[in-house]
């Protein structure tokens, strides 16, 4: 479809095939911005390549290109002149995104980033592995964007009680390992923590 010539607050998301994504882009569509999704290249061949579909029928205006390709984001977002850019990056690629800070930098034009959280405060919460690689490079994204002065939502938004069910069977159908278990650090780390509320 063509790019819409007037409005203000032109939004990027990067990510919007994912789980968080797709509704990120859903309600910038919703709000009338002009909004364009990054899609992998490689997408088109997976089912995912409907989500695109779909999002781009309903307004989404689709760019192909990883955001870990520093010329071409750079390019992209001077072409488009995008203000807004929100990323939806899987837990796996969270690191693709200090590429996309560089080049938000280097452009000097994005008035907001919003990087991939949407989950606890990574500065706070402590948690053991699987889950403490991924907070460390979330922080690490963060410290980038501070570094560079950006201008930055966290959007932290604790567990999404959907999500482990999102592509899973219904768990009652899958039974819990019945010969072993697993436990979590040294035995005494509290499953919930409640993280301080700001002052
Ligand atoms: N609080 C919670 O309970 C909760 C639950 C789930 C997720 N989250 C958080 O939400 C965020 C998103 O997670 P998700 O599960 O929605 O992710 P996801 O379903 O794995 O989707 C990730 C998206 O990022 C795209 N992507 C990855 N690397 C890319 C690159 N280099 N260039 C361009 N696009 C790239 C993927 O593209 P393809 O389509 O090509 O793969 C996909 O669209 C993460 O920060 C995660 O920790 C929180």
């Amino acid at each position: 479809m063509a790019a819409p010539t007037s409005g203000s607050g032109r939004v990027l998301i990067v990510g919007a095939t994912g789980f968080i994504g797709r509704f990120i882009t859903e309600a910038s569509i919703a709000e009338g911005r002009p909004t364009y999704i990054l899609v992998r290249p490689r997408s088109s061949s997976s089912s995912k390549a409907n989500t695109a579909e779909t999002l781009e029928k309903k307004g989404a205006i689709v760019i192909h290109g990883l955001m870990n390709d520093r010329s071409l984001m750079e390019a992209i977002l001077k072409e488009h002149e995008i203000e807004i850019v929100i990323s939806a990056a899987g837990g796996a690629d969270i690191l693709d995104q200090l590429t996309l800070v560089e080049a938000i930098k280097s452009v000097g034009t994005v008035k907001r980033f919003l990087p991939s959280e949407f989950g606890h405060d990574v500065d706070r919460a402590e948690p053991v592995e699987p889950g403490l690689t991924m907070y460390k490079e979330k922080r690490k994204v963060r410290r980038l964007i501070e570094e560079h002065d950006l201008p930055y939502t966290y959007i932290c938004c604790n567990s999404i009680a959907s999500w482990p069910y999102y592509d899973n069977r219904h768990p009652a159908e899958v039974l819990p390992p019945l010969d072993q278990f697993q436990i979590y650090g040294d035995g005494n780390v509290k499953v919930h923590q409640l993280a301080k509320a700001p002052i």
